[in-house]
């Protein structure tokens, strides 16, 4: 059988996507080739929310088709997801080697296509159709494929889309309107995989705080999405619960009481603030203001001090001033998050603010980036140091990802911790001290208790 890369590009959702799509072509015969060197087929699964993204799965795209059009010229190329989504037929254009466009609600007819194209029966192949129903389609896992083995946590997506319209982002136009699974088909996906031995799940979505909003009458106070939290929280074995991402809007009273009640949902919260200013949060259009946000985080510390918090920041939007962004680094400054992805602006095609007045130059942008990511790195591994010397449970998930000689697990605040253990330990949760903190890893020594 004819065998497959697949390289991913962008956000956990994206590798969620490539890991259904590989295991429908594993499930039709279909081999994972480990290098794009020695496969039949080279997919990108694509990245649209900056431009650098595109940029880069573009040129990889162009190297693949120059290099392949001399030595091996029956390589078949694709695109998936949300660059193929926004520019379809225009890649083809662009790069005529390419046979096969795929948008995000044709994953789930990815492995179909790609038969079709090696029998000859189709020549060039666009498909960047809204389908209804495709938000269920992503629910293959690869669990004990060579890629994995003995998988210990999984993600699963929940919801696609979003209706808020940001006014920076480009997502309502990759992903489309939100539209959500029902609670029993994802709580059946969970359970499956805790049947398989998985410990954690990561519920999935553009805007998983928006999950079910429209379809799903609140219960005793309870938003749907907090509904689905309960209803994975129930299942047997399950140990912990993360989700990502949320937007703010979604943490009223039910999500912060859920914190409180539900022990497997872990206590860390991917954030995305975006901006410390409230001028900007509002021309960005995305519906809070600085104080409600750091009332959120009030709350959240108030159920759990040790709360992880980690956030997206965009610095350079069109129109930030001085004072806009000196607010920014202040918030930084407040809140302490433990980590945060700060990124300059990019204007994205169809977005409102691409055509706002006041785009801010690359120097003062880059210049800007600095001064955040500084400031972000200073507190962030004053925090990791912090944890030296304490005891903290970890899930362990396996070779730690810089030394395969080490296993590496995850703090329920989300830190990784890298320890020297044994395969045994794959799948447990147990109490490291914290040895040595770096700024981006911990260190630790399994505690006594877990010796035996
Ligand atoms: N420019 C820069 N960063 C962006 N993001 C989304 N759109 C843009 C853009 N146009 C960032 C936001 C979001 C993260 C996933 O990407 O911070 O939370």
């Amino acid at each position: 059988m004819p065998s497959v890369f697949l390289k991913t590009y962008g956000c956990q959702m994206n590798e969620r996507d490539s890991e259904a799509v590989a295991a429908q072509l594993v499930a039709k015969g279909y081999a994972l080739a480990a290098s794009e060197a020695v496969a039949d087929v080279v997919l990108l699964n694509t990245c649209s929310v900056r431009d650098n993204a595109e940029q880069k799965a573009l040129s990889k795209m162009e190297n693949l088709a120059g290099q392949f059009r001399k030595q091996r010229p029956g390589v078949l190329l694709g695109f998936l997801g949300c660059m193929a989504q926004s520019r379809g037929r225009e890649l083809i254009d662009q790069l005529p080697d390419v046979d096969l466009v795929v948008g995000t609600q044709k994953f789930h007819r990815v492995a179909d296509y790609v038969d079709d194209l090696l029998a000859g029966r189709r020549d060039k192949i666009v498909d960047t159709e809204e389908e209804r129903g495709s938000e269920a389609t992503i629910k293959e896992h690869l669990l004990n494929g060579a890629a994995k083995a003995k998988a210990v946590t999984a993600f699963v997506s929940i919801m696609q889309g979003c209706n808020q319209y940001c006014t920076f982002c480009i997502v309502p136009y990759t992903r489309g309107l939100e539209r959500s699974r029902m609670i029993e088909d994802i709580v059946a996906e969970c359970r499956e995989l805790v049947a398989r031995g998985v410990k954690e799940i990561t519920l999935l979505g553009q805007i998983v705080t928006s999950f079910g909003k429209r379809d799903i009458p609140e219960r005793e106070g309870k938003s749907a999405f907090v509904q689905l939290l309960d209803a994975v929280h129930a299942i047997e074995g399950l140990e912990r619960i993360r989700f990502t991402s949320p937007h703010p809007k979604g943490y009223g009273p039910d999500l912060v009481e859920a914190y409180a009640r539900l022990p497997k949902l872990v206590e860390s919260a991917h954030l995305p603030v975006q901006s410390g200013s409230d001028r900007v949060l509002k021309l960005m259009h995305r519906g809070y203001t600085r104080a409600r946000f750091l009332e959120i985080i009030r709350q959240l510390r108030a159920v759990h001090p040790e709360m992880g918090l980690t956030t997206d920041i965009i610095v350079g939007f069109p129109g930030e001033t001085d004072a806009d962004f000196a607010e920014t680094l202040s918030l930084a400054r407040e809140v302490e998050f433990d980590n945060a992805f700060v990124f300059k602006y990019s204007p994205r095609r169809d977005t409102p603010a691409a055509a706002m007045p006041n785009q801010l130059p690359e120097e003062l942008i880059e210049a800007r980036h600095a001064q955040l990511l500084a400031v972000i790195n200073e507190i962030a591994e004053r925090k990791n140091k912090a944890c030296e010397g304490r005891v903290l449970q970890i899930l362990v998930e396996g070779p730690s990802r810089k030394n395969a000689a080490r296993l590496e697990g995850r703090t329920r605040a989300n830190k990784i911790v890298v320890f020297e253990g044994s395969e045994r330990h794959i799948g447990q949760l147990m109490d490291v001290k914290i040895t040595h903190a770096a700024p981006f890893t911990l260190y630790g020594d399994p505690a006594i208790l877990n010796l035996n």
